[in-house]
């Protein structure tokens, strides 16, 4: 896929396509490092050694899914890492929702849900000032390895009918710029209401969380100033999440 500079965005942006590398997100933090502009994408048809969070690896079918990674350079603190996460997970449900017609659910921070299986995953990490965004979205895989089987899905076994890859980074680069000025510009709570309309997962909702080896069960009590997830378990006590591994119980 090359997809041209205009088509794909209507704007000026500096895309970087590759049809194989080891991870989108190690050319990424180079440019950033080496001073690129904002909204920077680095994407690639396939990836030999795609990175998920938890130090899972994410499996980046040749040609099936899209996998990019793109440079921000927004005006906020460190600590705001969380609410960025929130507001990738949303630009990514609603490119998703805006190509398909599917209507996916997000589950905290970032995951994003078709038929309760994973059709995209999300990271986010500091590279200098510059925050990189990791986004792989499962687009015409028809199976998953074993190990990910009952947990993955695609737009395709979802449902949607046939996908172009370019269309669909059009729709994500422009749903999360507009993220971006909401988080920047609305502040937080635009963020972290949004979030709480769009996710079954943000209240009321039962399930079992992995923290610091831990096991927690309990019902999801919306999300605190920064965006952590909390928690009321079954004595009562409230827990802040602070990572993901929420899983319905
Ligand atoms: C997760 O585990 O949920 C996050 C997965 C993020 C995968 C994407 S694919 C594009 C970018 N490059 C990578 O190596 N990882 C991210």
């Amino acid at each position: 896929m090359q997809p041209d500079l205009f088509a794909v965005t209507n704007m000026a942006r500096q895309v970087e396509w590759f049809s194989s590398v080891d991870s989108t997100m190690t050319i990424a933090a180079r440019l950033a490092r080496e001073g690129c502009p904002s909204g920077t994408v680095v994407g690639a048809d396939e990836q030999t050694a795609g990175i998920g969070r938890h130090g899972h690896s994410w499996h980046s079918e040749p040609g099936a899914g899209l996998y990019v990674s793109v440079v921000l350079r927004l005006d906020l603190a460190s600590g705001a890492l969380p609410l960025v996460m929130l507001a990738l997970g949303l630009a990514t449900q609603q490119a998703i929702a805006e190509v398909t017609g599917l209507a996916p659910d997000l589950r905290w921070p970032n995951d994003v849900l078709l038929d309760e299986k994973k059709c995209a995953g999300i990271l986010a990490q500091f590279e200098g000032d510059a925050v990189i965004a990791g986004i792989g979205i499962n687009v015409s895989h028809t199976r998953f390895p074993p190990d990910l089987a009952t947990l993955a899905t695609s737009l395709r076994v979802a449902g949607a009918p046939a996908v172009s890859r370019e269309q669909l980074l059009a729709a994500l680069l422009r749903s999360i710029d507009e993220a971006c000025r909401v988080l920047v510009t609305d502040g937080p709570d635009a963020i972290r209401d949004a979030f709480a309309h769009a996710s079954s997962y943000a209240s009321g909702r039962r399930v079992r969380v992995e923290q610091n080896g831990d096991f927690l069960t309990g019902v999801t009590a919306g999300l605190d100033p920064s965006g952590f997830l909390m928690l009321r378990q079954d004595n009562g006590s409230v827990t802040k999440i602070l990572a993901g591994g929420v899983r319905p119980a």
